[in-house]
C-alpha cells in the first residue's frame, strides 16, 4: 500500500464490525512484538506492570475468592500474568486467547503441577469448558468486540459457571470511549515498536461516532527505508452502565453490579474502567 491509498481507498461509510476493526493480536508478527509490549515494565498499555497485577490478584483472591481455592478461567489472558500468580496462591487455572507468542510464554512460564492449562483459541468460538467459580476478562478488551460477540461471550460464560458462580469483566466506561474516539490524532517515529520491526512513523487518527457510540482509531505505519505503508484499526464499543447491566441480564445473570475497578471505594468522573460483576443463581 502507498500513501496516495488512503485517500483513493477511504470508504465512504466506515464498517466498524466487518473483521478488520481489531489490531491482529493473533498475527504471529504482531503477536510477537506485542509480547514485548505485555513484558515490559515501562509502561501499562497492553498489561499492567507487575507490581499493580500483584495487588489485583491480591483483591480477587481475597474479595471475589473470599480466599477459597476456586477453578477460574481467564478470558485474553495475555502472557498469563494473573493465572500465574492466581495459581500461586492455590487456585486452578485456564487461559485462553488467540496471541500465540502470548500463549507460548504462559506455557513455557506454567507451574509445574498442572495448575495453569492455556488454549491458543478465539474467545468468540473456543468451547469455554464447565463449572467454574469465576470467569474473569481483565482490561478493557470487551469492548473491542461488537455488541453481538460481546453477547455471546457473556452468554457463554454463564453456561459455564457452576451456580454461584462470579463473572467479573473490567470494562471501559462510557466516557473513556468517547475521550478516546475524540482524541485529536498525532503521529510518532520508532526505529522498531508494536507496528513494526524497523525504523517508520506512525500516523494515528482517533474519530467519535455518536450514533453508533463507537471509537474507532487508525494507526497509519510507513516504513522509513521502503515507504510502504500498512494501515491498523482498533474500535471501541461504548456502553451506559444500563446497557452493560441489561447485557448481563439477558445473558442470564440475575445479580448484576457495576462497580469501582479493583476495590475502590467509588466510581469517579475520570476512571476509565469500570467492573461488571456478576453471579450465576
Ligand atoms: C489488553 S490485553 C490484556 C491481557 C491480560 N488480560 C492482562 O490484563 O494482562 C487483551 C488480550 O486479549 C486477547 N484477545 C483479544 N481478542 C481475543 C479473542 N478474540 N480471542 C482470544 N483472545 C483475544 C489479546 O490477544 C490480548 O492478549
Amino acid at each position: 500500500m502507498k500513501l496516495i491509498d488512503l485517500f483513493e481507498k477511504r470508504p465512504k461509510r466506515r464498517k466498524y464490525w466487518d473483521g478488520k476493526y481489531k489490531i491482529p493480536w493473533d498475527e504471529p508478527g504482531f503477536s510477537k512484538r506485542m509480547l514485548r509490549e505485555h513484558l515490559t515494565q515501562d509502561h501499562n498499555r497492553a498489561s499492567r506492570r507487575l507490581e499493580i497485577i500483584d495487588q489485583h490478584v491480591e483483591w480477587i483472591h481475597s474479595e471475589v475468592l473470599g480466599s477459597k481455592p476456586s477453578r477460574i478461567l481467564d478470558l485474553g489472558c495475555g502472557p498469563g500474568f494473573y493465572t500465574r500468580k492466581l495459581a500461586a496462591l492455590g487456585h486452578k487455572c485456564v487461559g485462553v486467547d488467540f496471541g500465540p507468542a502470548s500463549i507460548d510464554y504462559a506455557v513455557r512460564y506454567a507451574p509445574r503441577d498442572g495448575s495453569c492449562t492455556y488454549t491458543l483459541g478465539d474467545i468468540r468460538t473456543e468451547e469455554y469448558g464447565d463449572g467454574f467459580d469465576l470467569i474473569m476478562m481483565i482490561f478493557g478488551e470487551f469492548n473491542a468486540f461488537s455488541k453481538n460477540e460481546a453477547e455471546t461471550i457473556v452468554t457463554k460464560a454463564h453456561a459455564s459457571l457452576r451456580p454461584g458462580g462470579q463473572l467479573l469483566v473490567e470494562a471501559h466506561t462510557f466516557e473513556t470511549v468517547r475521550r478516546i474516539g475524540m482524541t485529536p490524532g498525532s503521529w510518532y517515529r520508532a526505529s522498531a515498536g508494536l507496528f513494526s520491526d524497523k525504523p517508520h512513523i506512525c500516523l494515528i487518527e482517533n474519530v467519535w461516532d455518536e450514533k453508533a457510540r463507537v471509537a474507532a482509531s487508525e494507526f497509519v505505519v510507513i516504513d522509513a527505508t521502503t515507504s510502504e505503508v500498512e494501515r491498523y484499526r482498533n474500535t471501541l464499543q461504548a456502553y451506559t452502565s444500563d446497557e452493560y447491566a441489561s447485557m448481563l441480564k439477558s445473558a442470564g445473570f440475575s445479580q448484576v453490579e457495576l462497580a469501582p475497578v479493583w476495590g475502590k471505594d467509588e466510581l469517579g468522573p475520570n476512571d476509565e474502567f469500570v467492573m461488571l460483576r456478576a453471579n450465576r443463581d
